[in-house]
């Protein structure tokens, strides 16, 4: 019953409005567009786009712009109204990027808004040379540091430039500082605010080669997206009360409390690896063996209620405590024991052949004996040459004799041996 009753007033109202509708159509007229639309550069990636106001515009019309921004055919659906006869907008310079304004009666239902009137802003250079891939990261709230590739139909020579301006900086900036690493193109510069600032400015980038084919291109880039915190630095590491402690150095460059720490902590086998989310610069861990190793490391993350960047810092290197030796050390052992073991050896042996040459007779010429004995002459030379030789064979008698002795007491300490050295000095003399 009740639905029954409630359609045809359905239809009723329906009827109504179109009504209304056809009656405001027909008597609407359409207002005439702005004029003289233009655009300048007022920075490196913004341009000011101005137009005048529409001719013979009722004064019951409260006049208002309405536009909106085209990249290469696409409406970019940032609409926006304004009484004022300019808008600022960012350009990408690598796109066709176009400007559209209409003028509209604000509250007055009896104009329509004028066609839109379109301008726009054609790139330059030759297609496919514009630098691409462009990625920057925000070191430690010190600097920037931005990355690119040069475009596929850009020739090897090419030499790009980053330029770069932000609101507060009242020219831009020439970045100096470049690098090529693997085909990708870099370049950092100083970029800091007071550590007040809570909230921080765009940053445009231009980047454009060093001739007139090379086509520019600009990107606008949220510097708390790309915050990369510094690694943290100064890793301490001590046992109080049966807990390790570890402690790091804080980034003096943020502010308070806008820095979390990842810790993380194996003993040995990387897969037990666990980590502790810590907001201090320290954390307690209780030792759970006092016989085990554990090594530390810590990174930096942005705290998500200053930053929304997602990016942490590297690993800092990693420190460790506890008893464990090390498997270096063991390595280091395995190595050095045979090691000293063989040089000794060589020593001992150098040492001894020395020490055969000092027992060898320092030969108490006989000549010179019997010469002192005999006055100067020397005519008999034949027996002396005799009791040389018997002197050579005594010689080696007696050598063969130490050699044995020394060959058995080499086994024997350094300091027997000094003892056996001085034995064979006398036994010599
Ligand atoms: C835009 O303005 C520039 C000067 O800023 C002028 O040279 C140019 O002719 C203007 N273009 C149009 C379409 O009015
Ligand atoms: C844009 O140009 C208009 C007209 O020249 C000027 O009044 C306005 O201040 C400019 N806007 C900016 C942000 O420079
Ligand atoms: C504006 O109105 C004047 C006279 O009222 C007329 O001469 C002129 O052609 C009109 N201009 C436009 C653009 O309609
Ligand atoms: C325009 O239409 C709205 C409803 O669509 C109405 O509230 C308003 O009074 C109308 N204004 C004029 C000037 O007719
Ligand atoms: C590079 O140049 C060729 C030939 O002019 C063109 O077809 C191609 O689209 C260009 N590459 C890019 C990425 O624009
Ligand atoms: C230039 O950049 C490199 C790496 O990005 C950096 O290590 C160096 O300190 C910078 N030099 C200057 C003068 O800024
Ligand atoms: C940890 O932070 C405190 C207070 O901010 C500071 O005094 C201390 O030196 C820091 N620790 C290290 C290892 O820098």
């Amino acid at each position: 019953m009740r639905t029954l009753a409630v359609a045809p007033w359905g239809r009723l109202l329906l009827a109504g409005c179109w009504l209304v509708a056809v009656g405001t159509v027909a008597g609407t007229k359409v207002l005439p567009p702005p004029s003289n639309l233009n655009y300048t550069f007022i920075q490196i990636c913004t341009l000011n786009w101005t137009w005048n106001p529409p001719e013979n515009v009722s004064s019951s019309c409260e006049l208002e712009y309405s536009s909106d921004v085209v990249i290469d055919e696409v409406p970019q659906d940032i609409r926006a109204w304004s009484k004022s006869r300019f808008r600022v907008t960012d350009t990408f310079l690598n796109a066709e990027t176009s400007f559209r304004v209409r003028s509209e009666c604000k509250y007055d239902n009896g104009s329509e808004p004028s066609r839109w009137v379109e301008a726009s802003l054609p790139p330059k250079g030759i297609p496919g040379t514009a630098a691409v891939d462009l990625s920057c990261v925000w070191h430690n709230l010190e600097y920037m540091v931005c990355t690119w590739r040069p475009g596929e139909n850009a020739s090897g020579d090419t030499n790009y430039m980053l330029f770069y301006w932000f609101d507060g900086l009242k020219n831009h900036q020439k970045c100096s500082n470049y690098s090529v690493h693997q085909g990708t193109f870099g370049c950092s510069f100083n970029l800091s605010f007071p550590k007040v600032t809570s909230t921080y400015p765009a940053i445009s980038i231009l980047i454009r080669g060093d001739s007139e084919e090379i086509r520019p291109v600009c990107a606008s880039k949220n510097p708390t997206t790309l915050v990369k915190p510094a690694t943290p630095r100064h890793i301490t590491l001590s046992k109080v009360n049966d807990e390790i402690r570890v402690e790091w150095s804080e980034s003096d460059t943020f502010p308070e409390n806008c820095l979390v720490y990842e810790v993380e902590c194996h003993t040995g086998d990387l897969d037990t690896a666990w980590r502790i989310k810590v907001k201090n610069n320290y954390t307690s861990i209780p030792s759970i063996d006092p016989k085990s190793k554990y090594n530390f490391k810590v990174r930096a993350k942005p705290d998500p209620t200053c930053y929304s960047s997602e990016l942490c810092s590297d690993w800092s290197e990693e420190k460790s405590i506890g008893e464990k030796m090390d498997s270096t050390f063991y390595f280091a052992l395995i190595i050095t024991i045979p090691l000293v073991v063989a040089v000794s050896t060589i020593i001992l042996l150098i040492y001894l052949k020395r020490l055969k040459i000092l027992i060898l007779p320092p030969i108490p010429d006989p000549r010179e004996i019997l010469k002192r004995m005999f006055g100067e002459q020397n005519d008999d030379f034949q027996s002396y040459a005799r009791d040389d030789s018997v002197n050579t064979y005594d010689r080696l008698n007696k050598e063969e004799e130490i050699h044995s002795l020394i060959l058995t007491e080499t086994p024997e300490s350094a300091n027997s041996e000094k003892k056996n050295d001085k034995l064979c000095f006398t036994s010599d003399r």
